[in-house]
């Protein structure tokens, strides 16, 4: 048989295999459900912790740039997404316009990339999450024993009266440093636990209802505007003084290394803080459940990045405002800000709504992993038990399984910064995918129904592949290496099971040429 890299699936037979699901959903969304979802699965670790470790290391007080610079990436590809996701309002996001456009290699490749985004996208999140809940532990005089509560090689010290990471104790005099009890940490142990508790929610199956993810959205979004305004009164209170302070210098300068501060340092920041963005994607996936489409599909997607967009400026400006950004590579910034301010209940209130926010962020994002393994898997393109569904609980529960167990590995033994750099580099590849896709179906499918058009075409889409591979090429060198080494062993995949076993390159070979209906050709 032989095989075509470029075979595409028939948009008419994916819209009519996933007709059943369809059948069972109905079309209840409108704009405001849809931007809710968006917020839900946006605000998260970018936020609540990374804020902290790209001002102190990277950016400055200019991350608030950074998240400028990341906002205007993420809306040229959300533009892209909203037309795709018009056009084929399916689950699968990417991965699906990737194979009725682009065929079965660039999906393959997207879907590998996508991978990346949502199993290393939700370890960094538990790596946040454990990061709040040592810290809100420890309010309460609970100690997680020290070499069980960090990524291995963080060092950590007992500094009055609390395990902190010595990377944080930058303020602290050396001598009191080498005096205090040291420790290096060898497996974080509450992201471990986070990922398996997440993970048997998605087996057992328990979905989140509209009603509790609306709630969660409600607390993360009231928690943040609550930091924003006692932020403002406290520094209004010194008469700004010791924000000016704070803020000045805002570009701090380079230190001669790049992505070390200065532009490289911001455009670094935005490569790393593009993390705090990254969900808006999960709009599309709810499609299907529209009430409007055509119209709501990039309400729902702009309008939730413009909401994040203002609301991480303002928390970003007013973190830096309150702490100086030399002391802001902790596990729990958003926090250590509050405190400033010298309310009581506020870094409770903080935690908490960090704890909780953090865990549907998790959910959502393991979510999207066993969907797209699944997707692959029903596809051939993936071993037959990624898309094997539990008698009782109607759930892919052996790809969940294995999922999470590989992701709950690798939240606990590697740093967040590692952990943050491999999604965000995933992410932006997918994205330069869909945003060339979309100008490519212009030229090729001039006259497809499209209930959404992304505006200034060619423009956007060219916009939206550069600014992303602007992004990718601000992240270490490191990063990069894994990345190509993921992409390749993808390809091997790819060539030694998935071509093989593709439904689509079945039934090319089983079609007889000509035929219509089923696959299209590259
Ligand atoms: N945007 C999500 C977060 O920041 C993934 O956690």
């Amino acid at each position: 048989m032989s095989y075509q890299l470029f075979a595409k699936k028939d948009l008419r037979v994916l819209l009519t295999e996933t007709e059943g699901e369809t059948a069972g959903l109905r079309r209840a969304l409108g704009p405001i459900n849809l931007i809710t979802l968006g917020i839900g699965a946006i605000i998260g670790t970018g936020i609540f912790v990374l804020t902290g470790p790209v001002a102190a290391s990277n950016a400055g007080p200019a991350i608030v740039i950074s998240f400028v610079i990341a906002a205007i990436a993420c809306a040229f590809a959300g533009l892209c997404y909203a037309e795709f996701a018009s056009v084929i309002p399916i689950a699968g996001s990417a991965y699906s316009y990737g194979y009725t456009t682009l065929g079965e290699i660039v999906a393959w490749i997207i879907g590998w990339a996508l991978i990346l985004e949502y199993a290393f996208g939700a370890a960094t999140v538990a790596v946040g999450w454990s990061g709040y809940i040592n810290s809100f532990l420890q309010d309460f005089n609970i100690h997680i024993p020290p070499a069980f509560s960090a990524a291995p090689g963080t060092e950590i010290v007992f500094y009055q009266n609390r395990w902190e990471r010595l990377s944080s104790l930058h303020h602290v005099a050396a001598n009191v440093l080498a005096a205090l009890p040291h420790v290096n940490a060898r497996f974080d142990l509450p992201a471990f636990i986070g990922i398996v508790l997440v993970t048997i929610i998605l087996v057992i199956g328990i979905r989140e209802s509209a009603n509790v993810n609306s709630a969660i959205v409600v607390v993360k979004v009231a928690v943040l505007l609550v930091f924003i305004g006692l932020g403002i009164i406290f520094l209004s209170r010194t008469h700004w003084t010791l924000a000016t302070l704070n803020w000045h210098p805002f570009i701090p300068p380079n230190t001669g290394h790049f992505g070390e501060f200065g532009w490289s340092g911001i455009l670094r920041g935005a490569g790393i803080i593009f993390f705090a963005y990254i969900g808006f994607d999960a709009v599309s996936t709810a499609a299907q459940e529209a009430k409007n489409p055509g119209r709501d599909m990039p309400i729902g997607i702009l309008g939730s990045l413009v909401i994040c967009t203002i609301l991480y400026i303002l928390v970003a400006l007013v973190l830096t405002g309150l702490v100086s950004y030399t002391n802001l590579n902790v596990p729990d910034p958003v926090a250590l800000g509050v405190d400033k301010t010298g309310v009581a209940w506020g870094s409770f209130l903080v935690k908490i709504g960090a704890i909780g926010g953090l865990s549907s962020t998790m959910l959502v994002m393991l979510l999207g992993q066993s969907r797209i393994f699944f997707t692959m898997s029903h596809d051939g393109l993936l071993w037959k038990w990624a898309s094997k569904v539990h008698p009782r609980f109607r759930t892919p529960y052996l790809s969940s399984i294995v999922i999470g167990v590989a992701v709950a590995l690798l939240a606990a033994s590697l740093p967040i910064t590692t952990l943050d750099e491999l999604t965000s580099i995933g992410t932006l590849f997918a994205f330069a995918i869909v945003s060339a896709g979309v100008w490519i179906m212009r030229v090729r499918e001039p006259n497809l129904h499209r209930p959404f058009r992304t505006p200034w075409v060619p423009f956007v889409p060219i916009m939206g592949v550069l600014v992303s591979v602007l992004l990718m090429a601000s992240l270490h060198g490191l990063t990069w290496k894994v990345f190509v080494a993921w992409l390749a062993l993808g390809l091997i995949i790819y060539f030694t099971y998935s071509r093989k076993h593709s439904r689509v390159q079945a039934e090319i070979g089983r079609v007889a040429p000509g035929r219509p209906g089923v696959v299209s050709r590259g």
